[in-house]
């Protein structure tokens, strides 16, 4: 049995140059992921559910679980001594820990602390999105925009924890995806999906078709396809959808399938955001043998040009991702 802290050990020769500073972000990564499942796991008994009556940057009703989760992931990023910025889903901007030793640090996070959280009332998986990066700004200068608005594929790490019928915390330092399983009496990430690969082609579809009739004419027609019968591609596809990113997200790259949150007429670019959300799943995905686009352009290739951007989002099974893209042109 490998604890996820073993393994993070382990592999820090990857990064030679962080001096285990990386291992240490990711273990404040860890504890803060605690605390969140901890409290998420007492929804229904103490008053954590349900809206805060407030809207967020983007126009959203913020869960009291949503703002919970971002102070603590927050103050465990704070507390220690490798992060000089942090721009997260809740907050309009990002945060600078300009203290001299904060000013110091080589490191920015981005964060979906709390993904899908309006599942969270009716006992529905939720999960938690991470992204790292090494600085652009001078050390010792004040954190600035660029250090977050960086092109995916310069992610030094990005994870997610699904707290399901078990939690689970997955993450790449690009050398693979690695999954770990919480064994909820020790509190502690054991090692138990190494080297995750996801199929070249799936059967599971995933998409919220309530919006069909917004969708653009290549999805639509993709939907079909799916919705064929077929017994030599084994079509029709199954349809699954639970309305958590990371959830949905998990179960296509462990059984194979594709996931699509395409434009509609209400989210004419989509509705999921590029830094917190698409970035770090497209490198999740991608270290598996998967694929990410926002239809047109890989994901990880895209500059970012403001903080809370949404796009288009496709992701999954390669072929699938694939077949899918000659539809749209
Ligand atoms: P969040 O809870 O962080 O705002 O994210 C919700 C996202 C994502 O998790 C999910 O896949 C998607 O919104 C669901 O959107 P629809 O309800 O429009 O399908
Ligand atoms: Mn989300
Ligand atoms: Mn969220």
């Amino acid at each position: 049995m490998i604890t996820l802290n073993e393994f993070i050990i382990e592999k820090q020769h990857d990064f030679p140059e962080a001096n285990g500073e990386l291992s240490s972000l990711l273990g404040s990564i860890v504890l803060a992921s605690k605390i969140v499942n901890r409290e998420i796991n007492k929804a229904g008994l103490v008053d954590i559910i349900g809206s805060t009556g407030i809207e967020n940057v983007q126009g959203e009703q913020q869960q009291k679980m949503d703002l919970f989760a971002n102070d603590v992931f927050k103050r465990a990023l704070a507390a220690r001594g490798e992060v000089c910025g942090i721009a997260s889903e809740e907050d309009d901007q990002y945060v600078v820990f300009d203290n001299k030793s904060g000013a110091n640090n080589k490191y920015v996070v981005l964060m979906d602390p709390l993904d899908g959280s309006s599942n969270i009332d009716v006992n529905v998986s939720v999960g938690t999105i991470f992204s790292i990066y090494r600085r652009v700004s001078q050390r010792g200068d004040p954190t600035a925009l660029e250090d977050f608005l960086q092109k995916g594929n310069q992610q030094i790490a990005a994870g997610y924890v699904v707290y399901g019928s078990s939690s689970m915390l997955v993450y790449t330092t690009g050398n693979g995806t690695h999954g770990f399983t919480c064994d909820p009496s020790l509190g502690e990430f054991y090692l138990s999906h190494e080297s995750i690969k996801i199929p070249e082609s799936g059967y599971i579809y995933s998409i919220n078709e309530g919006n069909y009739l917004m969708f653009p004419a290549g999805i639509k027609k993709y939907i079909k396809y799916c919705q064929e019968i077929d017994n030599k591609t084994n079509r029709p596809y199954t349809s699954r959808y639970i309305g958590s990113l990371v959830a949905d997200l998990h179960r296509n790259m462990l059984k194979g399938g594709i996931y699509m949150y395409p434009s509609t007429s209400n989210y004419p670019k989509g509705k999921l955001r590029l830094l917190y959300e698409c970035n770090p799943m497209a490198m999740i995905i991608e270290q598996a043998f998967g694929s990410a686009t926002d239809g047109k352009t890989r994901i990880l290739d895209l500059k970012p040009t403001t903080l809370h951007q949404r796009v288009p989002f496709i992701c999954g099974s390669t072929k699938m991702v694939e077949f899918l893209q000659t539809m749209l042109s």
